[in-house]
């Protein structure tokens, strides 16, 4: 029984396997020579908002021949307190599949373990796998392997979106930086899960760079200074400065991360041609400035379609 619950526990040669295969299914849409889901019904249970991770599930697990169920958590009664593992008990008996939205890593782990079918993380406040895997996807399929590649990570370093990017670069081998005030950096405990071992820190000024390598040339680079990171980049990324379920620091966090904006002068910094991607919701002028969104427009509206075609690969993936 496969899962894909994060990139932390994702096998690396399954990595590879879905992003090699979410090429075939962008090729071959509406001409699908196999149909995996054939006769499946797979739940959708979502407990936050979703647009791109929603739709493109539906469309692609309707078009491998399953039967897409989606269901708000708000209208079945885990909203009203039924345990997890009751629901997945239930689930479990009912449909082939599963795909979750929710708040805990806990809870889709909870629902894999007890529900006894495939169970993919849409998101949690610890991981994005499907985004990380169809961003990478993205990145090569304009620009080559990823391996030695350095992505910069401009924002609140400490949500789902750079996590799951953390796991992807010690597994993949390729730099990420992350340029966060100390308060938006992932704790250095992830870095240590993540296997990368020689974690070393550099002063800077009125701060520290801390350094994590991994043996397959990983490496994962914490810093205050966003010009540092953006220096020389491949890829230049950003996330909300508020994600979902942080409503209530909005104030706070847009101060904290004010001078933390991907705009010209930032892209300019990075490698000629370097791309700029946003997982989306973008809110601009505020994490990206509305003229660089618009500037690569194209490269993030490629990426938000490229969803569908990774999603597919991950249901290919997990029912084979
Ligand atoms: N990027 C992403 O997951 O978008 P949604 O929240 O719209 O699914
Ligand atoms: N970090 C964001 C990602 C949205 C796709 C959030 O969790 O809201």
């Amino acid at each position: 029984m496969k899962h894909l619950l994060s990139i932390e526990g994702l096998d690396p040669a399954a990595a590879r396997q879905i992003l090699d295969r979410s090429a075939h299914f962008k090729q071959g849409r509406g001409a699908h020579a196999t149909l995996p889901l054939a006769g499946q019904t797979w739940a959708l249970i979502f407990s936050k908002s979703s647009t791109r991770t929603r739709v493109s599930f539906e469309v692609g697990i309707s078009e491998l021949g399953g039967h897409p169920l989606f269901l708000n958590a708000n209208d079945i009664q885990l909203g009203r307190g039924e345990p997890i593992q009751d629901t997945a008990r239930v689930l479990g008996r009912m449909v082939h599949g599963a795909v979750i939205r929710t708040y805990a890593q806990s809870d889709v782990e909870q629902f894999a373990e007890h529900s006894g079918i495939p169970t993919i993380n849409a998101l949690t406040d610890a991981e994005h796998p499907c985004q990380i895997l169809t961003d990478i996807f993205t990145y090569e399929e304009k620009r080559g392997p990823i391996a030695g590649k350095v992505v910069a990570f401009v924002g609140d370093g400490a949500c789902n979106v750079p996590l799951s990017w953390i796991f992807a670069a010690a597994k993949l081998g390729f730099e990420l930086r992350i340029a966060a005030p100390p308060a938006y950096r992932p704790p250095l405990a992830l870095l240590q899960r993540a296997g990368l071992t020689h974690v070393f820190s550099r002063p800077a000024a009125g701060d520290e760079v801390i350094t994590g390598t991994a043996p397959n040339g990983g490496k994962v680079v914490l810093m205050g200074d966003p010009h540092e990171a953006a220096q020389g980049a491949d890829l230049l990324y950003t996330d909300v400065w508020v994600s979902m379920g942080m409503e209530a620091e909005t104030e706070r966090r847009l101060k904290d991360l004010a001078a933390y904006q991907i705009d010209d002068a930032l892209v300019a910094l990075a490698k000629p041609g370097a791309l700029v991607m946003h997982c989306l919701p973008a809110y601009r002028d505020k994490e990206i400035h509305a003229s660089t969104f618009e500037t690569h427009a194209a490269t993030i509206f490629d990426q938000a379609e490229n969803r569908l075609h990774t999603q597919k690969a991950i249901l290919d993936w997990i029912t084979s």
